[in-house]
């Protein structure tokens, strides 16, 4: 396959960008997306010029690094697939390919593809996690919560972190995320001790991110590669409203 790809190009985060057009020869459609990517670099190196910086780790769906807004669309154009398991298959041969960051003020760009996302981790520290001791591992037949939670609470627990819900949104909006987090505990025994103030203070940091507000577009899951669904944000209000109903931080 022969492509045009156009590249967002940013020396760093003080520096304005530009798109830059790189004309790639010979890629084979079963390459991966980075894989792609990585042949245009060898080439960019060989002319003894600055590579494109863009963010990967586990190349298998699992980390959420793969963070490239292609043709318009976070991840690219097939539905449920990060972009580093994103093929050249679903590219037309001749065609003209735009890669660009995320674009969200709480995600400002380092370099070229590569965005900041510790906006996320900060959210995460301000209330994702469980300090109770929750002793030692049970049986896994002993454990007492049903199917049904126990299904909502591992797929919310699938979010990759990967940020492509804030690209999606025309608001930046980082709900989807904070929901998926807040459900995944909310909904297990161990999450119980801290469940108000989990959600209050995650809320709390993702607005001093800069995220935007929610207006229930629903573009942020269907990008999403795992499939979280708009069912966590409905939680996550319910979660909300009945922390603050009782909150001291009113
Ligand atoms: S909710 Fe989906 S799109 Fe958003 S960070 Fe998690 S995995 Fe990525
Ligand atoms: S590189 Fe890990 S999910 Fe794509």
């Amino acid at each position: 396959m022969d492509l045009t790809l156009k590249v967002w190009r940013q020396k760093d985060k003080n520096s304005p960008g530009q798109m830059v057009t790189y004309p790639i020869k010979g890629i084979s459609p079963d390459m991966s997306f980075l894989e792609m990517l990585d042949v245009l670099n060898e080439d960019i190196l060989l002319r003894g010029e600055d590579p494109i910086a863009f963010d990967h780790d586990c190349r298998e769906g699992i980390c959420g690094m793969c963070s490239l807004f292609i043709n318009g669309r976070p991840h690219g154009p097939e539905r449920g697939t990060t972009t580093c398991q994103l093929h050249m298959r679903h590219f037309k041969d001749g065609e003209t390919i735009t890669i660009e960051p995320w674009r969200a003020a709480a995600f400002p760009v380092h370099k070229d593809l590569v965005v900041d996302r510790s906006a996320f981790d900060r959210i995460q520290q301000a209330g994702g996690y469980v300090s109770v001791n929750t002793g030692g591992v049970p049986d896994a037949n002993a454990i007492p919560i049903s199917k049904s939670i126990a299904d909502k609470a591992f797929d919310a627990a699938t979010c990759i972190q990967c940020g492509a819900c804030v690209a999606a949104c025309k608001n930046a909006s980082a709900m989807l995320f904070v929901s998926a987090k807040v459900s995944q505990l909310s909904l297990l025994p161990q999450g119980q001790a801290e469940r108000k103030t989990r959600v209050e203070n995650m809320v709390a940091q993702m607005d001093i991110e800069g995220f935007g507000a929610c207006t229930n577009t629903g573009a942020c899951a269907a990008e999403c590669p795992v499939g979280i669904s708009l069912e966590n944000i409905n939680m996550l209000r319910r979660e909300f409203i009945a922390a603050k109903a009782t909150s001291e931080n009113l």
